[in-house]
């Protein structure tokens, strides 16, 4: 677990070490990470709040309320912990619930933090019971309860921590549990990003990548990308590199388009697996309803990865619906995949 923890003081940004980097193990993704608020693009309701919520904190001198963010990986969750420690000028400590294996871990980081410290913890709905339970008093109390000895002899002792800030972030907002989810003072959903958000995230991106990309080049990128910042710039590092080898390095829109299709990527951005869900579903079980359980075991992925990645675009942008019986390809999936 010691090496899942990652601590930097936020006038020292950029310069981590990748030795430690636990979540995001991309060293140049992370460069592409925007370190203010003022550079994070879309999420504009959630930019907002949290604008007012870091300038209040900050008037009143106060520590900022603990922060849950819920959304679909690589929407920018990771990206808001460091930019709001950043913003309040205060420490970044990350780790994730899996990593949080005992009671131990835990308090081995909380009686780190300074006042007004930043804890991340990723994946926070994988955070074991007995470790949740000690996140209760520290969120709430600011104090940790060490129990000494077993049964007539048990005592325990308060610990008080400096206060500080907790932000979760999960993919799955409906396995926390109620008390963990009350604690938090602000909770806020990220959605899939517009064409219009991409396309400037692409531009940020192209930039400090030293990429030269046309406003045609940039749409196609955008369209292509899943509504996901992260897609955008994973993509746009593959269309330069086909844009080098087999271009003279000119991105237009062509280009885009041969350097996604080689990488299974079509038009409407699936990928390869997106569309063998969908056509296990239309094939294999006639359209359904069918259990995620059982489009999981024909695929042979496991069933997290088809509802955290799989599963959140393709409800949102309607070619698969979601009833009470399971899942159905919708009408636009048969056109999509022309069946
Ligand atoms: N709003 C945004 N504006 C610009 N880039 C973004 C934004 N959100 C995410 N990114 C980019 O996408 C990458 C993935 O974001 P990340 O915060 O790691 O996603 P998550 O933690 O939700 O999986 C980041 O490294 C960053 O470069
Ligand atoms: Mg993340």
């Amino acid at each position: 677990m010691k090496n899942d923890v990652l601590k930097y003081s936020s006038d020292k940004h950029g310069i981590v070490s990748n030795a430690c980097l636990p979540l995001d193990r991309e060293p140049d993704i992370l460069s592409l990470r925007p370190e203010r608020l003022s550079d994070y693009v879309g999420q504009t309701d959630t930019v907002e709040t949290l604008k007012i919520a870091i300038e209040a904190a900050k008037k009143r001198s106060d520590v900022l309320d603990h922060l849950l963010f819920h959304g679909p990986p690589g929407l920018g969750k990771t990206t808001l912990a460091h930019i709001i420690a950043n913003e309040m000028g205060k420490n970044l400590t990350i780790t994730s619930g899996p990593a949080l294996e005992k009671g131990g871990d835990l308090i081995g980081m909380l009686t780190h933090l300074e006042e007004g410290d930043v804890l991340f913890v990723d994946e926070i709905h994988r955070i074991p019971k007995t470790v949740e339970e000690f996140l209760y008093p520290a969120m709430e109390d600011f104090a940790v309860d060490f129990v000494f000895d077993k049964g007539i002899h048990a005592r325990s002792h308060r610990y008080r921590l400096k206060r500080f800030t907790l932000i979760g972030a999960t993919t799955r907002v409906g396995l926390l549990s109620a008390p963990l989810r009350d604690r938090f003072g602000i909770f806020r959903s990220l959605d899939f990003y517009n064409e219009n958000d991409l396309m400037k995230i692409a531009s940020r991106s192209a930039t400090l990548l030293n990429i030269s990309l046309d406003n045609d080049a940039s749409a196609e990128l955008a369209k292509r990308s899943r509504g996901t910042p992260r897609i955008v710039n994973r993509l746009l590092k593959r269309v330069r590199d086909y844009a080098e080898v087999r271009a003279d390095g000119l991105i237009s829109k062509e280009i885009v388009g041969a350097a996604l299709s080689l990488e299974g990527v079509d038009e409407m951005g699936l990928t390869t697996l997106d569309r063998r869900y969908l056509k296990t579903v239309i094939e294999f079980y006639k359209g359904g309803p069918v259990g995620i359980e059982a489009i999981a075991a024909t695929l042979q992925e496991e069933s997290d990865t088809l509802v955290d990645v799989v599963e959140p675009f393709l409800l949102k942008i309607g070619l698969l619906i979601r009833t009470s019986s399971g899942r159905k390809a919708s009408k636009s999936a048969y056109n999509h995949l022309g069946l």
